[in-house]
């Protein structure tokens, strides 16, 4: 199992074909340029950008993927695209249950779950996200509130190998707002701890953090303990601070040495 942080840029719903190509392509030349053992870069495009986006990084090690799927595998579900045409698109991964897509579409735990479990049929890695409100973390609910939703998001058949777990708290997306490390080390420590009890051999999980990630304090984020990689959104857009938001994976790596 690899140790290489995992470093996810989730576009979410901005670019169009010039802006988006010049992005991929400016990271892809970075990625030829310079090859690191320290992380894996994965770029999450909206939907109808995810076959140019792979078409350009292709031939380099940055993976791709989508921001959503269906449960099911086809059928009469306008508007929605399924596991297998991400994985026919050459997708890796796939973001599901982000709290945008709980609080804009209702997406429940349970959806999440059956998400999940299509994404990793179709050979995908499913990215699960889970995360408190302000207003639960200003009512001492946080614990309570992230441990449910792992129960209830992550389905018995993950796998270190096909699963992520991000941990986002809401207040932090978007903010510009982070998580400070003590509350970052406490509940990753908690979602290793309560993961490893539902996944075997959970200890090789990949915890993301993700709120408000930038190139000036993701060295300090990713060396955090139980920190394996971040999902970063705002910051993502930009190629030049996204590829410095990788690099600092090898300061993490030199501070924990
Ligand atoms: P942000 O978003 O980095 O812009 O806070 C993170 C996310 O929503 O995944």
């Amino acid at each position: 199992m690899s140790v290489a942080k995992l470093i996810v840029g989730n576009w979410k719903m901005n670019g169009l074909l010039d802006d988006s190509r010049t992005r991929a392509q400016e990271l892809a030349d970075a990625a030829r340029n310079h090859k690191s053992a320290d992380f894996e870069m994965v770029l999450c495009p909206p939907a109808p950008l995810i076959a140019m986006v792979g078409d350009i990084v292709k031939d380099t090690d940055i993976k791709w993927g989508a921001q959503d799927c269906h449960e099911q595998v086809s059928g009469a579900h306008t508007g929605d695209i399924s596991a297998q045409m991400l994985k026919d698109l050459g997708c890796s991964y796939v973001i599901l249950g982000h709290s945008e897509r709980r609080q804009n579409h209702g997406e429940t735990s349970a959806q999440v779950n059956a998400k999940a479990q299509a994404a990793q049929a179709a050979g995908l890695i499913a990215i699960i996200c889970i995360g408190e409100t302000d207003a639960q973390r200003s009512a001492g609910k946080a614990d309570e509130v992230v441990t449910e939703q792992l129960r209830a998001s992550v389905p018995e058949t993950a796998t270190p190998e096909n699963t992520v777990i991000a941990y986002e708290p809401i207040w932090a997306i978007g903010t510009g707002k982070t998580a400070s490390a003590d509350d970052i080390r406490h509940m990753h420590a908690l979602i290793r701890a309560k993961a490893s009890e539902k996944v075997k051999n959970g200890a090789w999980l990949k915890l993301l953090y993700g709120g408000s990630v930038k190139q000036g304090n993701a060295g300090e984020i990713l060396h955090i303990a139980n920190v394996d990689g971040v999902l970063v959104g705002g910051a993502s857009l930009k190629s030049g601070e996204f590829w410095g938001i990788a690099q600092a994976s090898a300061e993490g790596k030199a501070l924990s040495a």
